[in-house]
Formats: C-alpha cells, sequence, structure tokens
C-alpha cells in the first residue's frame, strides 16, 4: 500500500517540477555533515572526482539521491550514502545544498581547499571548440547543443537539468564518459554522449575551466595554506604530558600497537576523543576502549579541541613499512566482486584522508595498529563510523586482506 502512494507522489513530483516534499534547509545542513567529507562543508568539494553541490537544483540533488538508492545510477561510494536516507532526509539536503550558493560564494572558510590537478591530456585541449560545441552541437554528427538543456554558461533553468557552471571539470570529463559507455543511464544524456569523441569531451572539459565562460570558478579552487586550528595549540600542547607515555612526545609513537597522532586531522581527532567519552557513558555508544576511557575522563571539550589542534599541529615521522602489491590493489580498486569499496574513496589518494571532515589520515601509521582496528572493524567491537562506513568494508575482508592493507597503507607516503 505504502509502495503505491509513494509511486504516485514522485509522479506528481515529476510533473509539477517541484519537490513533493518540502525540503527543510536547517534540517539538511544538520544531515549534511555527513556529507561534507567528499562534498565540502558548504558544497564546494575540494577534490576533482566529487561534485560540487552547492547551488545545484534541489530537483535535481533528489532525484540523483533516489538514483543512487534505488542503484539506477551505480556509484560504489554513493550507493551507501544514499540507502540510509529517507525521502524527507533527500528533501532536507537537496534544500540546503540549493541555498549553500551564496554562502559558498562569500566563504571565508578555513577549510583547506586543494589546488585543480592539472594532467596534461594526450589530445591537446580548445576551449573554443568546446564552447561552440556546448552553444551549437553539431548537426552533422547528430550532437543536440548542450544549452538548449543546461542553459546559458551552464546555468539551467529546467530544475530537473543539473547547473554544469562551477562544477569540476574532471568530474563532468567523468559523467561523460559514464553517460557514453552506459554506466550511468540518463536517455538524453545517452545519446548525447554516444556522439561525443574523446576529443569533444576534452574541449568541454576546457570549456567548463574556462572561467569567463562558466562564472568565477577560481573563486571556489583557492588554495588557503595557511594551516589554522580551531583548537590552541599551545594549551594542547601542555596537556598532552600525560599522552607521551604511549602517543610520543610529538605525538610519534614509538610502540607499534599505539597509533602516531601527529599530523592526522584535527576534526577525526576532537570525533574520537568525545567517543571514548560517550562509550564510557553507554557502551553501545561511541568508541570502547579500557585505556583512553581512563585518559579522556578529565577531559573537557575544550582540552579536547586543544589536544587535537597541538597533534594536529605536529609532523608525521613515517613508521618503517615495506609495501604491498595486493594491499594497493585494494586500497586503490577495491574489490567489485566481493562489494569492497575501494579505500581511496574515503582516506584519498596519497592516503592523508579528507581533513575537513572526519575520514582520518592512515598513511604512514603503525602498521600494528592499523591491522587492530580493521579487525575491531570487522568484529563491530569498534563501531563510532557513522553509518558503518568501515564497518561495511572491513566484514568483508579477509585476514591475508587485512595484513596486505596494513602494510600498504603504513607504507604510504
Ligand atoms: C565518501 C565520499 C562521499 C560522501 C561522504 C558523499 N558523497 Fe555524494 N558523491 C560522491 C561521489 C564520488 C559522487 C560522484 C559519483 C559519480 O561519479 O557518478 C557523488 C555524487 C553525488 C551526487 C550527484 C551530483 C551530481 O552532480 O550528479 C549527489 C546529489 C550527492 N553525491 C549527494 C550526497 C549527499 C547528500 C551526501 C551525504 C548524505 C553525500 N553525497 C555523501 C562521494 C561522496
Ligand atoms: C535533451 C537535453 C540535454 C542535452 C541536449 C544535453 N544534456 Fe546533459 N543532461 C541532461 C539531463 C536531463 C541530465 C541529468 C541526467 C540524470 O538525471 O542523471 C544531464 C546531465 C549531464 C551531466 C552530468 C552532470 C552531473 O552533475 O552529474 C553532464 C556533465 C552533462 N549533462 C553534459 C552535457 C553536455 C556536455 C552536453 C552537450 C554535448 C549535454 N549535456 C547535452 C540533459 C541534456
Ligand atoms: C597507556 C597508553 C595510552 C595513553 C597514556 C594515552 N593513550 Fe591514546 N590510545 C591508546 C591506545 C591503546 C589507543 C587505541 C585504542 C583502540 O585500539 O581503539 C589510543 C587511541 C587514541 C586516539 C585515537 C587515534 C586514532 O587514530 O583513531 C586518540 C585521539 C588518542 N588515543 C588520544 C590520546 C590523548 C589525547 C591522550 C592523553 C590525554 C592519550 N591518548 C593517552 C593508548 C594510550
Ligand atoms: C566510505 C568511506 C570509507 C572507505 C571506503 C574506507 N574508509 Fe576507512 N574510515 C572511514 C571513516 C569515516 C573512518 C573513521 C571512523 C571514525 O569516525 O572513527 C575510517 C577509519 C579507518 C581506520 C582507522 C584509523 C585510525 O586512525 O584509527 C583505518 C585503519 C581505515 N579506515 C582503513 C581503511 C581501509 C584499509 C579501507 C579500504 C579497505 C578503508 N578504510 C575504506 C571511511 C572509509
Amino acid at each position: 500500500m505504502k509502495k503505491v502512494i509513494f509511486s504516485f507522489v514522485i509522479g506528481l513530483g515529476m510533473l509539477t517540477q517541484a519537490n513533493a516534499f518540502e525540503g527543510d534547509v536547517q534540517a539538511g545542513k544538520t544531515k549534511a555533515a555527513v556529507c561534507a567529507a567528499c562534498h565540502g562543508a558548504n558544497g564546494i568539494s575540494a577534490v576533482d572526482m566529487y561534485p560540487n553541490l552547492a547551488g545545484q537544483h534541489a530537483d535535481y540533488i533528489v532525484k540523483q539521491l533516489k538514483a543512487f538508492k534505488d542503484g539506477s545510477r551505480s556509484d560504489p561510494v554513493m550507493a551507501p550514502m544514499a540507502a540510509g536516507l529517507s525521502e524527507q532526509d533527500m528533501s532536507d539536503l537537496a534544500a540546503y545544498f540549493q541555498s549553500a550558493k551564496k554562502a559558498a560564494a562569500t566563504s571565508d572558510e578555513s577549510t583547506v581547499a586543494v589546488a585543480p590537478v592539472t594532467t596534461a591530456p594526450a589530445l591537446v585541449a580548445d576551449a573554443a571548440k568546446g564552447k561552440a560545441l556546448y552553444e551549437h552541437g553539431d548537426k552533422a554528427r547528430s550532437i543536440t547543443a548542450c544549452i538548449d538543456c543546461h542553459g546559458k554558461d551552464g546555468a539551467s533553468d529546467v530544475l530537473i537539468n543539473p547547473n554544469l557552471a562551477k562544477q569540476h571539470p574532471e568530474y563532468l570529463e567523468k559523467q561523460l564518459h559514464a553517460f557514453k559507455d552506459g554506466s550511468r543511464s540518463n536517455a538524453s544524456m545517452n545519446q548525447v554522449a554516444s556522439n561525443l569523441s574523446e576529443a569533444d569531451i576534452i574541449n568541454l572539459g576546457a570549456y567548463f575551466k574556462d572561467t569567463s565562460a562558466v562564472g568565477d570558478v577560481s573563486e571556489m579552487q583557492t588554495v588557503t595554506v595557511v594551516k589554522t586550528f580551531s583548537g590552541d595549540v599551545e594549551a594542547g600542547k601542555a596537556l598532552s604530558a600525560t599522552c607521551v607515555a604511549c602517543h610520543g612526545a610529538d605525538g610519534n609513537a614509538a610502540v607499534p600497537m599505539y597509533p602516531s597522532l601527529a599530523g592526522q586531522s584535527e576534526h577525526y581527532l576532537v570525533k574520537q576523543l568525545k567517543d571514548f567519552k560517550a562509550a564510557t557513558v553507554n557502551s553501545d555508544e561511541g568508541r570502547a576502549d579500557p585505556v583512553m576511557a581512563g585518559m579522556v575522563a578529565p577531559l573537557s571539550e575544550d582540552d579536547m579541541k586543544n589536544l587535537a589542534a597541538y597533534y594536529a599541529s605536529q609532523t608525521l615521522r613515517p613508521a618503517a613499512s615495506k609495501s604491498n602489491e595486493v594491499g594497493q590493489k585494494l586500497y586503490l580498486i577495491g574489490d567489485a566482486k566481493r562489494g569492497i569499496t575501494a579505500c581511496v574513496a574515503c582516506h584519498s589518494i596519497d592516503g592523508k584522508g579528507m581533513g575537513q571532515a572526519s575520514f582520518p589520515a592512515i598513511a604512514g601509521q603503525n602498521a600494528t595498529y592499523i591491522k587492530s582496528q580493521l579487525e575491531k572493524f570487522r568484529l563491530s567491537t569498534r563501531g563510532n563510523d557513522t553509518n558503518g562506513m568501515m564497518r561495511n568494508i572491513a566484514v568483508k575482508l579477509s585476514d591475508e586482506d587485512i595484513v596486505a592493507l596494513s602494510e600498504y597503507v603504513s607504507a604510504m607516503r
């Protein structure tokens, strides 16, 4: 019964091009915390392969989230993210990201955005050709002008069609390839993309890169190199005296069963300290560890922030370890057959994690410690990973996988 009503509501929503569910911007903002790791705090992502969501049409966002959930748009990273979302969550999130446009444009956040990676394409990109194709299409090759559906300068006024302006070119190129090879399906786009040559795709990418044509892209790709910490580094240093025995004087642990904390993200460290404390109040919550429970007991929230700032400001001396090919393959590609998401999706290409949210840096960490954590996630004795992100993966790892991954990750630089 519920299902019938549901599809009716969706049908209606499509007809009117309006959201069947009213989205609540504030609720969406709260729910978006888990998305920030990849899509950025304001929906402006720092990683080329993760799309910006700020200012995107809410209707389009809802449609994509539904597609990720029902599998009609398949992506190993977004599938588990969307699986847990209700219709209301989707509408709230969409409302928030649509409204995030202004905030993003005037943002002075201290989030660290990475510089756009300029990889030299094998073909020489021609932005002018990309622009011509975008605006006029190519009748001879049956390519409809993109502007017809995506609007002038990539700002579409059809709510179910995505804005392309200010989107990462690398992401857009990947989508064009996916529409072309059919791995992402949409009738209009599959038709359009099937006629695009490799040169067209690169030219279009170059056009999207062209700031004068698609708005000020530079605005969202500014490099903030200054490391800022929300906690007080000096106060944290003073507090760290009690931690030295296990985590080392500067956060570099000498004993391999203890984690190094140096250079770890502040967000992640604060979360762990809070989680250790939460577990002492309710054993079903947080991260239970008998040793750390005692350590965090006397810490106030400010102490935690200051300690996190101190360790984040230190430099990691990577563990001595030799690389591992099996581990490397799992890390970079995962294993689709066994449903293992590639670690790179969340811990990034260099293992440095995604700082502004809580995806930890793991590169150069002690292998013994990494192994112990993967085993804990596998057994769910560590269960403080939002949405079971790590447990879902670890449960599919064999003992051999865990050893291989621990070696590889520990040897990453
Ligand atoms: C671990 C990283 C990660 C997290 C966390 C994440 N996403 Fe994504 N998201 C991605 C990737 C990667 C893609 C692009 C998939 C593709 O290439 O098709 C994507 C695509 C999307 C898209 C499609 C955008 C477009 O232009 O088509 C939407 C909408 C989206 N994500 C929403 C969300 C929301 C809402 C959340 C939080 C509930 C979230 N994502 C959390 C990685 C992530
Ligand atoms: C007939 C209308 C139409 C035309 C013409 C068209 N598109 Fe699209 N495009 C769409 C729709 C609809 C979607 C959303 C598909 C979905 O819901 O998954 C889309 C999605 C996209 C996306 C993915 C955006 C994202 O955020 O994931 C890209 C990139 C794109 N189009 C580029 C182009 C380019 C380049 C052209 C011209 C060569 C073009 N489109 C022509 C309708 C069109
Ligand atoms: C007696 C040894 C010991 C002392 C002293 C100690 N820790 Fe730990 N710490 C550990 C162990 C063991 C773990 C790993 C727990 C697990 O396996 O989940 C850990 C884990 C952590 C983590 C999580 C690291 C990660 O990568 O997830 C943080 C953060 C942390 N400790 C901070 C501190 C701080 C801050 C202090 C001082 C106030 C401190 N620790 C004192 C033993 C210690
Ligand atoms: C969908 C995102 C995602 C993927 C994919 C992922 N991780 Fe994680 N990982 C996380 C998050 C989030 C945490 C931190 C959980 C928390 O808040 O305590 C984490 C924590 C960890 C930790 C513990 C770090 C520490 O300092 O305690 C290790 C080790 C780890 N991941 C290894 C891996 C490996 C190896 C893979 C690939 C097999 C992988 N992860 C894939 C999201 C992911």
